[in-house]
């Protein structure tokens, strides 16, 4: 059979909004762990993207080595499809429901049409026999639409957030659809093995389907299911870190910050999921109770916008903003502040010179399907030193198992556990870090996408295009 062509069909290219003021169009990547770990890969990899392009509608030209596909959405659908199903139905009930789902039935119609319109534009550009893969839980619905279209293609799927729990997904009013949905691919790829076992236990109960953890019967097909860990451009994120730039740029921040300071890091998109007020409100409490001090230690929390038009996010930006303002109202002196709060994006080598800067990364999500900046974070930290304190319920803290691990909701543990990493022994800090960076040297980007399409087609020869 001759090489098969490559499509990949997400809901976001990688662009940001604003990548072409003046109608010139350049990679620029939209924060978000999805669109960085994709844009990695196809920049060295022939293929072709279907996505949206962030605006109402198609303006995109190709990019490099990657032949954009634009999909338009209308207002009415961005409202319906993506600020509705997707982030205010699908997104908080697949974390743990750490944010009250909320179920409108004229979202789902509007869902299922965008689904449609990206299987159509999906099977409108794949060559024959071509392999599509398809990301994430916006696009729950385009593996079984495209499999209609195009019987010919190999189908995959890979859910970069968490799957739930029998319990909490069967609270979904459309759950059989969508189950059919994500069943129409031949490989569904998840980021932990406990979402393949809740995807088995969900296919027998709700379809009476025969499955085991990796394979689930449906007709007359068998749809193989596995976890396969997302990671980072390793070798990018060292490389950048060493930059003399940026190591300068570190330099400065440090001593903007105060020479003498421990600086503890956090990097979100402002998200519920990602623990920010349960980590402002234990960092509130170390300083009443004297267990840090201004003087000598600071909070650096970088939360770049998300999802703004969504109501619960506009909420969640107005409750922390606040907060911070109290915190530093409260224990902030003159040119001294407790937390200094970015809530902007930033260029990758900004993010590097921070990684470097700091002394205690704080990544503490309620919930996460892995986490990148975690990796990002040992990955920058070429020297071995630096803490890592880390959620038991993001993805990663499975694989960077040295690193601090705690349960975000107990706040006394978390108080406890970020006074652990300020004080930890040095040696200790260099010996769970050098842990944590072989794991990543052997388990980067390329090594998931190699994984993911090897199982795909089986034979290799799709991963073959990619970078060793
Ligand atoms: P999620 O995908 O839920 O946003 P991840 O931690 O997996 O969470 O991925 C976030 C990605 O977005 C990382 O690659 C990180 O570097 C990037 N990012 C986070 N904050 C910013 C920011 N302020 N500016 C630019 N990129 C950011
Ligand atoms: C998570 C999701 C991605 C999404 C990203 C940013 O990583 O898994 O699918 O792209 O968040 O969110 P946004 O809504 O801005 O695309």
């Amino acid at each position: 059979m001759p090489r098969r062509s490559l499509v990949v069909v997400a809901n976001r290219l990688p662009l940001d909004d604003n990548a072409a003021p003046d109608g010139a169009c350049e990679w620029r990547r939209s924060p978000g762990g999805l669109t960085g770990a994709l844009h990695t890969i196809l920049q060295q990899a022939p293929a072709t993207w279907v996505g949206w392009g962030g605006g109402p509608g198609p303006r995109l030209p190709n990019v490099g080595s990657v032949r954009l596909r634009p999909v338009a959405l209308t207002a009415d659908e961005q409202r319906g499809y993506y600020e509705g199903f997707a982030n205010s139905t699908l997104w908080p009930l697949y974390h743990d429901a750490v944010q009250q789902p909320v179920f409108q039935r004229e979202w789902w119609d509007t869902y299922r049409a965008v689904n449609q319109r990206f299987a159509e534009a999906a099977a409108e550009v794949a060559g024959r026999h071509a392999a599509v893969w398809v990301q994430d839980y916006h696009l729950q619905l385009l593996p079984r639409m495209l499999r209609e279209l195009r019987p010919d293609l190999l189908i995959g799927f890979f859910m970069h957030i968490p799957f739930p729990p029998p319990e909490l997904f069967m609270q979904l009013p459309r759950r059989v659809e969508l189950l059919h949905g994500m069943l129409g691919a031949d490989l569904v790829g998840f980021q932990r093995e406990q979402a393949a076992h809740n995807l088995a236990q969900l296919a027998r109960k709700l379809l009476g389907a025969e499955a085991a953890d990796h394979a689930i019967h449906v007709g007359p097909r068998t749809v193989r299911t596995g976890a396969f860990p997302v990671s980072i451009d390793v070798s990018e994120m060292s490389a950048l870190a060493t930059r003399p730039d940026v190591v300068a740029h570190a330099g400065q921040l440090r001593h903007d910050l105060g020479e003498s300071k421990r600086v503890l890091l956090s990097v979100d998109r402002l998200d519920y999921t990602k623990g920010i007020e349960h980590r402002l409100t234990a960092y509130r409490e170390l300083l009443r109770d004297g267990d840090v001090k201004v003087r000598d230690t600071v909070l650096v929390q970088v939360a770049v916008p998300s999802r703004e038009r969504v109501e619960s996010y506009r909420d969640l930006r107005d409750r922390i903003e606040g907060e911070v303002g109290r915190i530093n109202g409260e224990y902030g002196r003159v040119g001294e502040p407790a937390i200094h709060y970015l809530n902007q994006p930033f260029d990758r080598a900004q993010l590097a010179a921070l990684y470097r800067a700091a002394d205690v990364m704080v990544v503490t999500p309620l919930r996460d399907g892995m986490n990148l900046v975690a990796k990002e974070f040992v990955a920058a930290r070429g020297d071995g030193s630096g803490a890592l304190v880390l959620s038991e319920f993001a993805g990663a803290a499975a694989e960077l198992s040295t690193a601090f691990l705690v349960n975000p909701h107990d706040l006394d543990g978390l108080k406890q556990t970020l006074l652990r990493a300020l004080e930890a022994d040095p040696a200790d800090l260099r010996a769970r870090m050098g842990a944590m960076r072989r794991h990543l040297a052997e388990h980067d980007i390329y090594a998931w996408a190699r994984a993911y399409l090897t199982a795909l087609d089986h034979t290799g020869r799709l991963a073959q295009r990619l970078p060793n």
